[in-house]
Protein backbone atom coordinates (compact mmCIF):
# COMPACT_ATOMS: atom_id res chain seq x y z
CA UNK A 1 0.00 0.00 0.00
CA UNK A 2 2.65 2.61 1.34
CA UNK A 3 4.33 2.16 -2.64
CA UNK A 4 0.92 2.78 -4.45
CA UNK A 5 0.55 5.89 -2.82
CA UNK A 6 4.01 7.10 -3.05
CA UNK A 7 3.86 6.16 -6.80
CA UNK A 8 0.08 6.71 -7.32
CA UNK A 9 0.75 9.32 -10.39
CA UNK A 10 3.07 6.68 -12.04
CA UNK A 11 0.07 4.38 -12.05
CA UNK A 12 -1.85 3.51 -15.20
CA UNK A 13 -4.44 6.10 -15.44
CA UNK A 14 -7.20 3.20 -16.18
CA UNK A 15 -6.73 2.87 -11.87
CA UNK A 16 -6.02 5.77 -11.07
CA UNK A 17 -9.63 7.08 -10.21
CA UNK A 18 -10.69 3.94 -8.76
CA UNK A 19 -7.74 4.19 -6.03
CA UNK A 20 -8.78 7.46 -5.37
CA UNK A 21 -12.07 6.77 -4.35
CA UNK A 22 -10.97 3.76 -2.49
CA UNK A 23 -8.82 6.29 -0.51
CA UNK A 24 -12.13 8.50 -0.07
CA UNK A 25 -13.69 5.68 1.22
CA UNK A 26 -11.09 4.56 3.56
CA UNK A 27 -10.73 8.55 4.86
CA UNK A 28 -14.18 8.55 5.27
CA UNK A 29 -14.54 5.73 7.77
CA UNK A 30 -11.51 6.90 9.63
CA UNK A 31 -12.66 10.52 10.14
CA UNK A 32 -15.32 9.86 12.95
CA UNK A 33 -15.23 13.55 14.29
CA UNK A 34 -15.65 14.87 10.12
CA UNK A 35 -12.37 16.95 10.85
CA UNK A 36 -10.37 15.69 8.20
CA UNK A 37 -11.38 18.54 5.51
CA UNK A 38 -7.60 18.89 3.73
CA UNK A 39 -5.63 16.90 2.03
CA UNK A 40 -2.80 18.90 1.16
CA UNK A 41 1.25 19.77 2.15
CA UNK A 42 0.19 23.31 3.20
CA UNK A 43 2.25 26.55 3.01
CA UNK A 44 4.42 28.47 5.67
CA UNK A 45 6.51 31.37 5.07
CA UNK A 46 9.77 32.20 5.59
CA UNK A 47 9.44 35.75 7.09
CA UNK A 48 6.52 35.45 8.80
CA UNK A 49 4.72 36.47 6.10
CA UNK A 50 1.18 35.20 7.40
CA UNK A 51 1.11 37.12 11.01
CA UNK A 52 -1.60 38.78 9.52
CA UNK A 53 -3.43 35.94 8.51
CA UNK A 54 -6.34 36.21 10.72
CA UNK A 55 -8.24 32.55 11.61
CA UNK A 56 -10.98 31.78 13.56
CA UNK A 57 -10.43 29.76 16.33
CA UNK A 58 -11.94 26.49 14.80
CA UNK A 59 -9.92 26.65 11.48
CA UNK A 60 -6.09 27.30 13.51
CA UNK A 61 -5.70 23.43 13.11
CA UNK A 62 -5.50 23.94 9.78
CA UNK A 63 -3.68 26.43 9.30
CA UNK A 64 -0.98 25.74 7.10
CA UNK A 65 -3.44 23.69 4.62
CA UNK A 66 -5.14 26.87 4.68
CA UNK A 67 -2.23 29.07 3.89
CA UNK A 68 -1.04 27.02 1.00
CA UNK A 69 -4.83 28.35 0.06
CA UNK A 70 -4.19 32.05 0.94
CA UNK A 71 -1.21 31.44 -1.06
CA UNK A 72 -2.59 30.56 -4.29
CA UNK A 73 -6.06 32.41 -4.58
CA UNK A 74 -6.74 34.04 -1.18
CA UNK A 75 -7.36 37.77 -1.41
CA UNK A 76 -10.25 40.38 -2.98
CA UNK A 77 -9.82 38.88 -6.48
CA UNK A 78 -12.40 36.21 -5.58
CA UNK A 79 -14.82 39.13 -4.38
CA UNK A 80 -18.21 38.98 -5.87
CA UNK A 81 -17.24 36.28 -8.21
CA UNK A 82 -18.36 33.13 -9.89
CA UNK A 83 -15.70 30.56 -9.08
CA UNK A 84 -14.61 26.80 -9.67
CA UNK A 85 -12.44 24.26 -7.50
CA UNK A 86 -11.70 21.12 -9.40
CA UNK A 87 -10.63 18.65 -7.22
CA UNK A 88 -11.88 20.42 -4.16
CA UNK A 89 -11.15 16.99 -1.97
CA UNK A 90 -13.00 16.86 1.83
CA UNK A 91 -13.78 20.61 1.05
CA UNK A 92 -11.87 22.55 3.43
CA UNK A 93 -9.79 24.71 1.27
CA UNK A 94 -13.67 25.72 -0.40
CA UNK A 95 -14.94 26.42 3.13
CA UNK A 96 -11.98 28.64 3.67
CA UNK A 97 -12.32 30.75 0.57
CA UNK A 98 -15.72 30.95 0.61
CA UNK A 99 -16.09 31.66 4.50
CA UNK A 100 -13.15 34.84 4.13
CA UNK A 101 -13.43 36.33 0.64
CA UNK A 102 -16.98 36.33 -0.33
CA UNK A 103 -17.06 35.17 -3.54
CA UNK A 104 -20.63 35.22 -5.17
CA UNK A 105 -20.83 31.18 -5.68
CA UNK A 106 -18.01 28.79 -5.15
CA UNK A 107 -18.93 24.99 -6.92
CA UNK A 108 -16.10 22.36 -5.12
CA UNK A 109 -16.23 19.49 -7.68
CA UNK A 110 -14.30 16.24 -7.22
CA UNK A 111 -14.17 12.39 -8.43
CA UNK A 112 -15.52 10.86 -5.64
CA UNK A 113 -19.09 11.34 -5.04
CA UNK A 114 -19.25 9.84 -1.42
CA UNK A 115 -16.61 13.19 -0.76
CA UNK A 116 -18.92 15.51 -2.23
CA UNK A 117 -21.89 14.45 -0.16
CA UNK A 118 -19.93 14.69 2.79
CA UNK A 119 -19.05 18.55 1.55
CA UNK A 120 -22.39 19.11 0.95
CA UNK A 121 -23.18 18.31 4.75
CA UNK A 122 -20.32 19.59 6.71
CA UNK A 123 -19.20 22.86 4.91
CA UNK A 124 -21.72 25.95 4.91
CA UNK A 125 -21.14 29.44 3.51
CA UNK A 126 -23.46 31.48 1.31
CA UNK A 127 -22.99 30.63 -2.12
CA UNK A 128 -21.07 27.06 -1.47
CA UNK A 129 -22.06 24.19 -2.73
CA UNK A 130 -20.06 20.49 -4.20
CA UNK A 131 -20.77 18.75 -7.03
CA UNK A 132 -19.20 15.14 -8.60
CA UNK A 133 -17.61 15.66 -11.91
CA UNK A 134 -14.57 14.66 -13.97
CA UNK A 135 -11.89 16.98 -14.56
CA UNK A 136 -11.63 16.20 -18.19
CA UNK A 137 -14.96 17.09 -19.01
CA UNK A 138 -16.35 20.06 -17.05
CA UNK A 139 -20.10 20.60 -16.65
CA UNK A 140 -20.09 24.58 -17.62
CA UNK A 141 -20.63 26.17 -20.81
CA UNK A 142 -17.88 28.17 -22.27
CA UNK A 143 -17.08 31.49 -21.02
CA UNK A 144 -19.14 31.08 -17.98
CA UNK A 145 -16.59 31.26 -14.88
CA UNK A 146 -14.90 34.06 -13.88
CA UNK A 147 -12.01 31.72 -11.93
CA UNK A 148 -10.88 28.19 -11.23
CA UNK A 149 -9.05 26.90 -8.43
CA UNK A 150 -7.47 23.79 -8.74
CA UNK A 151 -4.75 22.52 -6.02
CA UNK A 152 -2.34 19.12 -5.20
CA UNK A 153 -4.72 17.21 -7.88
CA UNK A 154 -4.00 17.62 -11.51
CA UNK A 155 -0.38 15.86 -11.27
CA UNK A 156 -2.81 12.64 -11.38
CA UNK A 157 -5.52 13.30 -14.20
CA UNK A 158 -5.17 10.81 -17.08
CA UNK A 159 -4.52 13.78 -19.51
CA UNK A 160 -3.47 17.15 -18.09
CA UNK A 161 -3.43 19.43 -21.60
CA UNK A 162 -7.46 18.41 -21.78
CA UNK A 163 -7.90 19.22 -18.16
CA UNK A 164 -6.19 23.08 -19.01
CA UNK A 165 -7.90 23.36 -22.56
CA UNK A 166 -11.23 22.43 -20.38
CA UNK A 167 -10.61 25.40 -17.30
CA UNK A 168 -9.40 27.84 -20.85
CA UNK A 169 -13.07 26.59 -22.59
CA UNK A 170 -15.09 27.86 -19.36
CA UNK A 171 -13.27 30.92 -17.90
CA UNK A 172 -14.57 34.31 -19.37
CA UNK A 173 -12.14 36.42 -20.71
CA UNK A 174 -9.59 37.95 -18.37
CA UNK A 175 -10.43 34.95 -16.22
CA UNK A 176 -8.35 33.71 -13.66
CA UNK A 177 -6.68 29.93 -13.09
CA UNK A 178 -4.99 29.37 -9.78
CA UNK A 179 -3.07 26.51 -10.00
CA UNK A 180 -0.49 25.18 -7.62
CA UNK A 181 0.72 21.16 -7.56
CA UNK A 182 4.04 19.00 -7.43
CA UNK A 183 5.69 18.94 -9.93
CA UNK A 184 9.22 16.93 -10.74
CA UNK A 185 11.43 19.16 -12.41
CA UNK A 186 12.04 16.80 -15.88
CA UNK A 187 8.34 17.78 -15.80
CA UNK A 188 7.78 21.61 -15.95
CA UNK A 189 8.62 22.90 -19.06
CA UNK A 190 5.57 20.31 -20.40
CA UNK A 191 3.13 21.40 -18.01
CA UNK A 192 4.58 25.19 -18.57
CA UNK A 193 4.30 24.25 -22.48
CA UNK A 194 0.67 22.69 -22.40
CA UNK A 195 -0.12 25.80 -20.10
CA UNK A 196 0.42 28.02 -23.03
CA UNK A 197 -0.63 26.03 -25.78
CA UNK A 198 -4.02 26.38 -24.00
CA UNK A 199 -4.34 29.94 -24.67
CA UNK A 200 -3.46 31.02 -21.00
CA UNK A 201 -0.76 33.96 -20.59
CA UNK A 202 1.29 34.22 -16.97
CA UNK A 203 0.30 36.22 -14.79
CA UNK A 204 2.88 34.78 -11.49
CA UNK A 205 4.74 31.46 -11.43
CA UNK A 206 6.51 30.27 -8.01
CA UNK A 207 8.25 27.79 -7.01
CA UNK A 208 6.94 27.74 -3.06
CA UNK A 209 8.82 23.73 -2.74
CA UNK A 210 10.78 25.36 0.30
CA UNK A 211 7.05 26.91 2.15
CA UNK A 212 6.04 23.24 1.49
CA UNK A 213 8.84 21.48 3.53
CA UNK A 214 8.50 24.23 6.09
CA UNK A 215 4.65 23.68 6.48
CA UNK A 216 5.30 19.83 6.67
CA UNK A 217 8.01 20.28 9.17
CA UNK A 218 6.08 22.59 11.43
CA UNK A 219 2.99 20.15 10.93
CA UNK A 220 4.14 16.70 11.12
CA UNK A 221 3.55 16.16 14.76
CA UNK A 222 0.43 16.82 14.51
CA UNK A 223 -0.21 14.83 10.87
CA UNK A 224 0.80 12.18 13.17
CA UNK A 225 -1.14 12.38 15.97
CA UNK A 226 -4.47 12.28 14.23
CA UNK A 227 -3.27 9.42 11.97
CA UNK A 228 -2.53 7.42 15.14
CA UNK A 229 -5.97 8.33 16.56
CA UNK A 230 -7.91 6.99 13.59
CA UNK A 231 -6.01 4.90 11.33
CA UNK A 232 -5.28 1.31 11.68
CA UNK A 233 -1.72 0.54 12.67
CA UNK A 234 -1.32 -1.43 9.67
CA UNK A 235 -1.98 1.72 7.31
CA UNK A 236 0.01 4.43 9.34
CA UNK A 237 3.00 4.09 6.74
CA UNK A 238 0.73 4.16 3.94
CA UNK A 239 -0.60 7.05 5.72
CA UNK A 240 2.32 8.93 6.81
CA UNK A 241 3.26 9.14 3.06
CA UNK A 242 0.26 10.58 2.26
CA UNK A 243 0.45 13.39 4.32
CA UNK A 244 4.32 13.80 3.84
CA UNK A 245 4.96 13.72 7.67
CA UNK A 246 8.94 14.11 8.28
CA UNK A 247 10.97 10.51 7.92
CA UNK A 248 8.54 9.39 4.82
CA UNK A 249 9.83 8.93 1.03
CA UNK A 250 7.56 12.55 -0.06
CA UNK A 251 8.90 14.48 2.77
CA UNK A 252 12.61 13.47 1.38
CA UNK A 253 11.42 13.89 -2.44
CA UNK A 254 10.76 17.59 -1.63
CA UNK A 255 13.96 18.17 1.14
CA UNK A 256 16.34 16.95 -1.45
CA UNK A 257 14.58 18.67 -4.50
CA UNK A 258 13.60 15.60 -6.34
CA UNK A 259 9.98 17.11 -6.53
CA UNK A 260 9.20 20.90 -6.60
CA UNK A 261 5.71 22.77 -5.83
CA UNK A 262 5.04 25.32 -8.31
CA UNK A 263 2.04 28.17 -7.78
CA UNK A 264 0.97 29.77 -10.90
CA UNK A 265 -1.89 32.73 -11.64
CA UNK A 266 -2.80 32.51 -14.82
CA UNK A 267 -5.17 34.60 -17.21
CA UNK A 268 -7.13 33.76 -20.16
C1 LIG B 1 -4.53 15.51 -2.78
S1 LIG B 1 -6.27 15.79 -2.93
C2 LIG B 1 -6.33 17.55 -2.74
C3 LIG B 1 -7.69 18.02 -2.33
C4 LIG B 1 -7.82 19.51 -2.02
N1 LIG B 1 -7.46 20.32 -3.17
C5 LIG B 1 -6.99 19.92 -0.81
O1 LIG B 1 -6.00 20.65 -0.99
O2 LIG B 1 -7.33 19.53 0.30
C6 LIG B 1 -6.61 15.58 -4.70
C7 LIG B 1 -8.10 15.54 -5.02
O3 LIG B 1 -8.25 15.48 -6.45
C8 LIG B 1 -9.37 14.63 -6.75
N2 LIG B 1 -9.26 14.14 -8.12
C9 LIG B 1 -8.39 13.23 -8.61
N3 LIG B 1 -8.62 13.01 -9.92
C10 LIG B 1 -9.67 13.82 -10.27
C11 LIG B 1 -10.37 14.06 -11.49
N4 LIG B 1 -10.03 13.44 -12.60
N5 LIG B 1 -11.38 14.96 -11.48
C12 LIG B 1 -11.73 15.63 -10.33
N6 LIG B 1 -11.10 15.43 -9.15
C13 LIG B 1 -10.08 14.54 -9.12
C14 LIG B 1 -9.26 13.52 -5.72
O4 LIG B 1 -10.48 12.82 -5.55
C15 LIG B 1 -8.84 14.31 -4.47
O5 LIG B 1 -9.95 14.73 -3.73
Amino acid sequence: MNKIVEKYAELPKSVRRPLWILWHNMISSFDKQKTAVFMNYGYAGDNGEFKELKLKSEDEKDRYSIQLYDHVAGGDKLKGKDILEVGCGRGGGASFLARYYMPKSYIGLDISKKTTDFCNKYHKAKGLKFIKGHAEQLPFGDSSIDAVVNIESARVYGNIPKFFQEVFRILKPEGKFFFADMIKPKDIQFIDKQLEKAGFKFVRKNNIRENVVNALRLDTEYRKERIHKGVPKFLHKSFYQFAGVEGSERYDAFDKKRIDYWSYTLSK
